[in-house]
């Protein structure tokens, strides 16, 4: 009787997944925040390499390999001021706590995972917010607080409302309200409260509010070299909750016949 073998070879995806927030994570400036990423389902990652960046690849936030915390490549400003729950790990929890927290703090970090520099990697982003954080309803309108202290008259000076570093909301010179510079979608919705600013209130309002606004104004006010400014974080409508990403790993492709009923049950394996 001749023996015949059903060579057996298993054809999967490796998948990993990383959970983080899909809401933007809040922070006071001075305080501290965590960033949550974990992976799903709970798996040790204390022999993998986990990277936190900021803003892209040029930003190294923090880097965990071979077992420790490794800041030779770590971004000068976020020097003493990350942590990653080194007991945690063993769990799947990759969170960063940052601390002494800034305004140039805000933006998109990124959380990844990897078992080797050439293996792929998963990640997920998380939103990170620092300032004064004002919420409005679509549709709504919204004011946007800013004064100086002491209360002054401001009427003489240069008052500048930006959007996300780049956008003009609007200004104010030379005694009026000038539109020249004035982003197309702001026009006709916002206004400063103009008997107000005899006082140093330099507040504005905006009106039919959409979720596009959302994002951080930064408030300004300029006489020849004197300069302060201030940054508010608007929040416009109902965001849902946690979502994760995945990220598929290279497909092992089968090069025989399977014949194998494959445990399928959640894996990491990167
Ligand atoms: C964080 O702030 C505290 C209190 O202001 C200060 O003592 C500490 O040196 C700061 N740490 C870093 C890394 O900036
Ligand atoms: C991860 O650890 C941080 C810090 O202790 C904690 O706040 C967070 O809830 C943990 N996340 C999970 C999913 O366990
Ligand atoms: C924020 O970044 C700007 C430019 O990168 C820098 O000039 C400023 O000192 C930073 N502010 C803080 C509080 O770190
Ligand atoms: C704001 O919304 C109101 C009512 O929907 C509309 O009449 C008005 O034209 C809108 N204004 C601007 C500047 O979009
Ligand atoms: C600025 O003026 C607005 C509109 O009147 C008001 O709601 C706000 O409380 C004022 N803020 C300050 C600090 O006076
Ligand atoms: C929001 O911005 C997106 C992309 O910039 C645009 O397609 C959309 O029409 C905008 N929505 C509103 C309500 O302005
Ligand atoms: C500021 O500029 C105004 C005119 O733009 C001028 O009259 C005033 O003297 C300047 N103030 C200072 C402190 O330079
Ligand atoms: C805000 O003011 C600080 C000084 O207080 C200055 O260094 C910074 O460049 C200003 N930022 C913006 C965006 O104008
Ligand atoms: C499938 O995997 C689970 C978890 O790893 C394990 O408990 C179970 O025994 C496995 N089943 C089979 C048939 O191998």
């Amino acid at each position: 009787k001749m023996f015949s073998f059903n060579f057996v070879f298993i054809s999967f995806h490796v998948t990993c997944k990383l959970i983080g927030s899909s809401q933007p994570v809040h922070a006071t400036d001075g305080g501290e925040v965590i960033l949550p990423c974990w992976v799903d389902p709970t798996t040790d990652v204390t022999d993998r390499t986990v990277d936190w960046k900021k803003g892209g690849a040029d930003n190294m936030v923090h880097t965990y390999r071979n077992g420790m915390d490794d800041e030779s490549a770590q971004e000068n400003r976020f020097k003493g001021r990350t942590a990653l729950f080194l007991e945690k790990m063993t769990t799947g929890n990759l969170s960063l706590k940052l601390s002494n927290v800034t305004m140039n703090d805000s933006g998109t970090y990124t959380c990844s995972l990897r078992r080797k520099a050439e293996s792929g990697s998963c990640s997920t982003d998380i939103v990170l917010h620092v300032g004064e954080h004002i919420h409005a309803t679509d549709g709504g309108e919204v004011i946007l607080p800013c004064w100086v202290d002491p209360r002054t008259d401001v009427r003489d000076r240069t008052v500048e409302w930006k959007k996300d570093k780049v956008d003009i909301v609007h200004v104010y010179r030379h005694g009026a309200d000038d539109d020249d510079l004035q982003k197309e979608r702001f026009r006709g919705r916002t206004s400063l409260f103009h008997d107000e600013m005899a006082t140093g209130n330099l507040s504005l309002k905006l009106s039919n509010v959409t979720m596009n606004d959302s994002g951080t104004y930064r408030c300004s006010l300029r006489r020849n070299a004197t300069f302060c400014n201030t940054s508010i974080v608007l929040h416009v409508g109902e965001h849902s909750h946690t979502t994760s990403l995945r990220c598929l790993m290279p497909t092992f492709n089968s090069l025989s016949k399977i014949n194998l009923c494959l445990n399928l049950s959640c894996f990491l394996n990167i």
